[in-house]
């Protein structure tokens, strides 16, 4: 299995539906640590409380890429193979991105290329739309600019508030986020695959095993 990581600043919620998914048969990755930059986020208790390893440091004080350096070791140090952003509020300098690249997953709530950035749900209903949801993308240097993996549409219906459409939009989140991750992630097993020749690479190297 895969070995993952889960970054997170809230209640991780999609990080619930994640770890619990991977305990289902045929799981293509396992959740090797819950790291947050909030240290009193609500989900690196049920983590904790489910046996998983848990990190926290916050951001406060401390430069972009020395946070950054401090969160991508603690991924590292737990073995992770692969980091999934889940509600991780921050913005990864391009360093950490390019060295994660298609290794790393975010779940953003709005169909992309639509709403990047903040305040999707209120920008969605202020703007008329009658479909919204939420989006599976590699990260890339570019904010919620990487490609798209999944997709899943929530309808926004009368009398919807941004907290009414959000609560929506996180129900199929769950849906979603587990599924696309398992799929990504189970290719890792093709030899053709990114994940799989990075392993490859590190086994050849000397002092690595
Ligand atoms: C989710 O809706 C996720 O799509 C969003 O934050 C929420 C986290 O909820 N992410 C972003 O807005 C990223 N820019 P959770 O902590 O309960 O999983």
């Amino acid at each position: 299995k895969v070995k993952t990581a889960i970054f997170i600043s809230g209640g991780g919620t999609n990080m619930a539906a994640l770890l619990y998914a991977s305990r289902l048969p045929n799981s293509a990755y396992e959740v090797v640590l819950v790291a947050s930059n909030v240290p009193d986020a609500s989900g690196l208790g049920l983590a904790a409380a489910e046996g998983v390893g848990t990190f926290a440091r916050s951001h406060q004080g401390m430069s972009r890429p020395d946070h950054d350096a401090v969160m991508e070791q603690a991924a590292r140090d737990a073995g992770a193979e692969c980091i999934i952003l889940a509600g991780y509020m921050r913005i990864l300098t391009p360093e950490f991105t390019e060295r994660w690249q298609g290794r790393m997953l975010n779940i953003h709530p709005s169909l992309l290329p639509k709403y990047r950035g903040l305040e999707t749900h209120k920008r969605a209903i202020e703007a008329g739309d009658k479909v919204h949801g939420a989006s599976v993308h590699l990260v890339s240097s570019e904010l919620d600019a990487g490609e798209v993996l999944g997709q899943i549409e929530v309808r926004i219906t009368q009398g919807d508030t941004p907290e009414t459409l959000a609560d929506r939009v996180k129900i199929a989140e769950h849906q979603l986020y587990p599924r696309v991750v398992n799929e990504y992630l189970g290719r890792a097993n093709d030899p053709e695959h990114l994940l799989q020749k990075i392993r490859d690479l590190a086994l050849a190297l000397p002092g690595t095993h």
